[in-house]
């Protein structure tokens, strides 16, 4: 197969060409970008160029021919160099061999031929090269069928996947989030030697596992991946909290329903219908975590699961230390589950306005993501009880809004400040401010006094007067 129509003239591969034929060095584009461009991808982000020979040297070469004179990173160490071209990231780096030692994923590297190189990449589609040299400028290098696979929609490895994944277990997190991405199929004996590894996992950083799972958790339909990771066995080690929500018990009649695969279809819907954000994907995915350690039988009635969201909630410190994810999204993470339930809580004509103003004040900005996670949470295949579930959140969301537009509690402030209070009754911090403060705050959301500065005036003379405090 030649290429060198596609591989354009009067890019980067032209300069690549000319720089390598005067350096004498053959090259080669290779990996995620070829796989793409022959997926057809519009616009395929980074280029790795790999050259029989030395990156570095390569790169400065390139640079040469670049105007503006690009600034190129050099990564002494790994031998390797970086230059932006036409918003383009492009790697220069030299061809290897690979060799590892069992405790870690760090390879040795020496220097080898383009073969060597496409040996040592983790799966056939991304081995795949294509020629920048003079005498077969195009040219499809292609030693594993990795074109046959990107046809068939498979991953597989181009050596023993036994070794692959043990020398770097990284890569069974790649061939879950790439099965996700593209919709490919993971060969069956590659799987099951993913499943033989899997304890290989606790030698990656959880950055590098978290970086994937995120990639897996951004798809358009993370189930695919998250189902993948549970059937490995990866997902027990990864998040273990998650897998013991699977499973169905039966008692005196009474079933309820399995909370990991209720929990994959939350995350699919979040997804599908609402939302890009990540994080409310992660609140989605932990929102019934506290099931599996509030789960009880109470005879003629059935399978509770009392305050799981509180006891969910307080789980979350734990896996958000562990997993090293960041801490300044642990507030929200916990807070949406706190809440999860809330919004149900508060359907019905006998809701008063007072439990919404509460919602509103408690949840803030974040009331759409709450509101969102309920309608993904509905994931009964009953049509007429999904179209009532659902009409009952809309009912509410327009009670929120009307409510919104008259008292502003979305983003409250109290209309009376600390200052505003010492002031009157020329006092100095005490713990009288934060009652009064508190009385302000609690009449306002109760309805009993109108969200203004005027009315909550009033009310701070009337409870200092209680609290024995004299206007100045
Ligand atoms: N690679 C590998 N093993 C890894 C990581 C990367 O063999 N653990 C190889 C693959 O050939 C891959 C190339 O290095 O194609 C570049 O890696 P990277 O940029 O991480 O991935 P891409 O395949 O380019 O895909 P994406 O950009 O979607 O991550």
């Amino acid at each position: 197969m030649n290429l060198s129509s596609a591989i354009t003239h009067n890019n980067i591969f032209h300069i690549v060409n000319i720089c390598s034929q005067r350096i004498k060095q053959r090259s080669y584009v290779i990996g995620g970008y070829v796989r793409d461009f022959l997926l057809g991808k519009e616009n395929p982000k980074d280029i790795d160029i790999l050259t029989v020979g030395k990156g570095i040297r390569l790169a400065k070469e390139v640079s040469k021919y670049i105007k503006p004179l690009p600034k190129i990173h050099i990564f002494k160490r790994f031998g390797t160099a970086m230059l932006e071209y036409d918003n383009k990231k492009i790697e220069f780096v030299g061809s290897r061999k690979e060799s590892y030692h069992f405790h870690s994923r760090k390879p040795i590297i020496e220097s080898g031929s383009l073969q060597d190189d496409q040996n040592r990449r983790d799966f056939t589609i991304n081995s795949l090269a294509i020629s920048l040299n003079n005498d077969d400028y195009g040219k499809l290098i292609d030693p594993f069928g990795g074109l046959l696979d990107l046809k068939k929609k498979i991953l597989r490895t181009p050596l023993d996947s036994y070794i692959t994944y043990s020398d770097d277990p990284l890569r069974m997190m790649r061939a879950i989030r790439f099965s996700t991405e593209l919709q490919f199929m993971i060969e069956e004996s590659s799987f099951q030697s993913i499943k033989k590894n899997k304890n290989r996992i606790n030698i990656v950083s959880k950055e590098r596992i978290i970086e994937e799972f995120n990639r897996i958790l951004l798809y358009k339909k993370p189930s695919i991946g998250l189902l993948l990771l549970y059937e490995s066995g990866l997902l027990s080690i990864i998040l273990p909290e998650l897998t013991l929500l699977q499973g169905i018990e039966e008692k005196n009649g009474f079933k309820h329903k399995d909370n990991f695969y209720h929990t994959l279809q939350v995350v699919d819907n979040i997804s599908k219908d609402n939302s890009n954000s990540l994080w409310l994907r992660w609140v989605a995915l932990l929102h019934d975590i506290g099931k599996s350690y509030t789960k009880k039988f109470i005879p003629k009635i059935g399978w509770t699961f009392h305050s799981h969201e509180f006891v969910g909630s307080k789980m979350i410190t734990n896996i958000f230390e562990r997993l090293k994810l960041p801490k300044g999204m642990m507030k929200y993470v916990k807070k949406m589950i706190k809440n999860s339930y809330k919004p149900v809580a508060l359907i019905g004509n006998d809701i008063s306005n007072s439990a919404i103003r509460r919602l509103l004040f408690d949840m803030g900005e974040d009331i759409e993501d709450l509101i969102k996670l309920c309608l993904a949470d509905i994931t009964t295949k009953n049509k007429e009880k999904k179209d009532h579930y659902k009409r009952n959140i809309f009912i509410l969301m327009n009670r929120i809004k009307n409510l919104e537009k008259s008292d502003h509690i979305r983003n409250w402030k109290s209309p009376i400040s600390g200052n505003d209070i010492m002031n009157t009754f020329d006092i100095n911090p005490c713990k009288e401010i934060g009652m009064i403060k508190n009385l302000i705050r609690d009449s306002i959301l109760e309805g009993k006094i109108s969200n203004d500065k005027n009315s909550a005036y009033i009310f701070m003379l009337k409870k200092g007067k209680e609290l024995g405090l004299k206007k100045k």
